[in-house]
């Protein structure tokens, strides 16, 4: 068997997790590559409904979990994500979670910035989680950023925080926030260290030597394309690459160990936050998908706009990350329309466009060229075979098949791990 990854084809929540978790039986290791704790996965088997920012939803099966390098990690967020889902009854040991050692560290002063600079941004804000990622990601780039290698070294760690803070300090002047004092930072910091040290590890050691070994790796993508820095709906979107291609660079990886890409696809599209949205439905239309699709924020329980299927976006996000097969997730929440709608292309003045243009301009003005579908009437909630499907809905699928370019391997029903219905998979080889 080879590596999968998984990765979100539309602008997140699109059911990764449920995805990751239902893989990660006939998985060894599962790695996150990229995000913190803005991302919000959530699994259900059984009465037990967990919920993961940070930690590889591998861990739900006792996977091999590893947070890769790629990541930028809050490491109280982390602690307090240890705590809650082992009084869940699961374990995580230093045999299961693996934190790369030079991973990056969201501190307090980024989610300080992150929240003040969208307060300050008004209707401009990004609509952000507020957890600190883009700051964190932009000392990163930037070399100042702490890493989890350098917690251990407190001699050599107080340069560093000067260093940072000296990038901060007026920052945090201009915006009218509290100083952060070095010897507060340092000692916020040694008291995290040592529960943070017993899982730090070259990660890119450990998974190598996985490959190595034959054993069978699931890269799981936070976020998606759309938010992908440079090819999402940017300003808009997160500060990482969240594209197939990161899979590597964000776990210490060759290109060739992402294997087969897998793209997360809603039968429906949806977004959290600002930004543009072509397919948006602020009718009656767009409050029912999101009733029925429970689409609040995992994370921050905000409320997710909803639209139509966007075959455009899809077609591009299957381009970008190489998405050679789909899972095409709660069609059951297109149960009881009388028609359907899918997006085929976008009109730009007297222009026809098959594709999303660059520009935040051209974005917000494209409108949707709509093919319509007839609805179903039957239940599909938890249906776990293809011919358990009606007839429209089976034609709804195959529809969007051919509009995305990329084959459907599996349909999921509802939120339980076993709600699937298995069409070829992916697991099976054909890269
Ligand atoms: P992720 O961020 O991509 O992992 O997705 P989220 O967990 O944020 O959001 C997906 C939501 O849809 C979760 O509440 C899942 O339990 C739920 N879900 C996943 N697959 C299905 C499905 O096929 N049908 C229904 N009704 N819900 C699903
Ligand atoms: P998962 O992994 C949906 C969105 C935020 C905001 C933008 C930037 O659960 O699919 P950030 O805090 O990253 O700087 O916010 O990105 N966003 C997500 N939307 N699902 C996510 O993760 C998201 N992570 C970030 O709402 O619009
Ligand atoms: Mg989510």
């Amino acid at each position: 068997m080879g590596n999968v990854t998984v990765i979100g084809a539309q602008w997140g929540d699109e059911g990764k997790g449920k995805v990751i978790d239902w893989l990660a039986d006939r998985a060894d290791v599962v790695v996150r590559f990229q995000g913190g704790n803005n991302a919000g996965h959530t699994i259900v088997v059984g009465n037990s409904t967990y919920k993961f920012a940070l930690l590889p939803s591998g861990v739900v099966q006792g996977k091999l979990s590893i947070i890769g390098n790629g990541v930028v990690v809050d490491p109280w967020a982390l602690l307090e994500e240890i705590e809650r889902v082992r009084a869940q009854g699961l374990s995580i040991t230093p045999d299961v979670l693996v934190l790369a050692d030079n991973a990056c560290l969201v501190l307090p002063m980024h989610r300080d910035l992150d929240v003040a600079r969208e307060a300050r941004a008004g209707a401009g804000k990004i609509g952000t989680t507020g957890r600190g990622i883009g700051p964190a990601y932009e000392d990163k780039v930037g070399r100042r950023a702490i890493r989890f290698c350098d917690l251990g070294d407190e001699a050599a760690l107080g340069a560093k925080i000067e260093r940072l803070l000296a990038h901060h300090a007026p920052l945090r002047r201009g915006l009218g926030l509290p100083e952060v004092t070095s010897a507060g930072l340092q000692t916020l910091l040694a008291q995290v260290a040592p529960k943070v040290a017993p899982f730090l590890q070259p990660a890119w050691r450990v998974l190598n030597s996985a490959i190595t070994d034959g054993r069978c790796v699931l890269f799981e993508g936070a976020q998606a394309t759309m938010l992908d820095v440079d090819h999402g709906t940017y300003p808009f979107v997160t500060s990482s690459n969240t594209v197939a291609g990161q899979a590597a660079t964000g776990a210490g990886a060759g290109p060739q160990a992402a294997g087969y890409v897998l793209g997360i696809v809603k039968a429906y599209t949806t977004r959290v936050g600002e930004g543009p949205f072509p397919c948006e439905l602020t009718d009656e239309i767009g409050e029912r998908l999101g009733v029925r699709g429970h689409e609040f924020g995992t994370n921050t329980g905000r409320k997710r706009r909803c639209g139509w299927f966007d075959a455009v976006l899809v077609r591009q996000s299957v381009a970008i990350s190489g998405i050679k097969g789909v899972v095409l997730t709660k069609l059951d929440v297109l149960d009881g329309f009388e028609t359907l709608k899918v997006c085929t292309g976008y009109r730009l003045g007297d222009r026809v466009l098959d594709y999303l243009p660059a520009s935040l301009h051209e974005q917000a003005s494209v409108e949707p060229i709509y093919e319509e579908l007839p609805g179903w009437k039957e239940n599909t909630h938890g249906v776990r075979l293809w011919s358990g499907l009606p007839p429209a809905a089976q034609s709804y699928v195959r529809r969007i098949e051919a509009l995305i370019g990329a084959r459907v391997d599996v349909v999921t029903t509802s939120p339980e791990r076993e709600d699937i219905i298995l069409i070829r998979d992916p697991f099976a080889g054909g890269f």
